[in-house]
């Protein structure tokens, strides 16, 4: 994993925002001893974050492109507003009942519907409007999950696009991504050095 972010800014910025509910500890456990690449959860504080996004945003409607082990998806359903409710979508069977699990611990499961499936075929199947989504899962494609999400996006509604700080490296896909939000003129956005970077985009009203 590309630290971007001094390891030791990181631990202040931790040591300083409130913990998360113990949940967390044992879903990043079983993550660490059965997945190849554990570090693909948005941990602590970017998972802190999130939620404070979706308790200030109230949406009631939530998509999220890549849920993995579950992380995100718990934080942010903890924090939704009475009725809310969160679509989260992934690939994997084997992470995605790990997802159903926490939420399950969590309290959370009623709030999150986990479809297994490409993106972009969900998507697909899925009419919005979306108050709020997160775009956490192929690097290549975040262009495409943009597209394909922009026209389904409510009215003040955000997106939420992790890793953006991959875009730094010439050849990574993310530049690209990168590229295409700054320079359409239908949004606004800023890109936040949380972690490996989050970039926060909406349509200009
Ligand atoms: C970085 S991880 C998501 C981390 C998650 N947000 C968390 O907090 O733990 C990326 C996920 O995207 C999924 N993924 C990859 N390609 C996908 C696709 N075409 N459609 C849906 N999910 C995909 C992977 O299976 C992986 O679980």
């Amino acid at each position: 994993m590309t630290a971007y972010v001094p390891e030791e800014v990181e631990r202040y910025a931790q040591a300083h925002s409130t913990p998360p509910d113990p949940v967390f500890e044992r879903l990043a456990a079983e993550t660490r001893a059965t997945q190849r690449s554990p570090q693909m959860m948005v941990g602590q504080l970017e998972g802190a974050f999130l939620r404070f996004v979706v308790a200030m945003a109230r949406p009631r409607l939530v998509l999220e492109i890549g849920a993995f082990t579950g992380w995100s998806s718990i934080a942010m359903a903890q924090a939704l507003p009475l009725g809310g409710r969160i679509v989260s979508c992934d690939v994997n069977e084997e992470t995605t009942a790990i997802a159903r699990r926490y939420a399950a611990q969590a309290g959370v499961a009623d709030r999150i519907e986990y479809r297994v499936g490409p993106a972009l075929e969900t998507l697909a199947e899925l009419d919005g409007p979306f108050d709020l989504v997160f775009i956490d899962a192929w690097k290549p494609d975040y262009v495409d999950y943009y597209e394909a999400v922009l026209p389904k996006l409510a009215e003040g509604g955000t997106i939420l696009a992790d890793n953006t700080l991959f875009g730094m490296a010439p050849d990574h896909p993310l530049r690209r991504f990168n590229e295409h939000v700054r320079d359409d003129p239908r949004v606004e956005c800023v890109l936040l050095p949380i972690r490996e970077g989050v970039t926060l985009i909406r349509r200009r009203p």
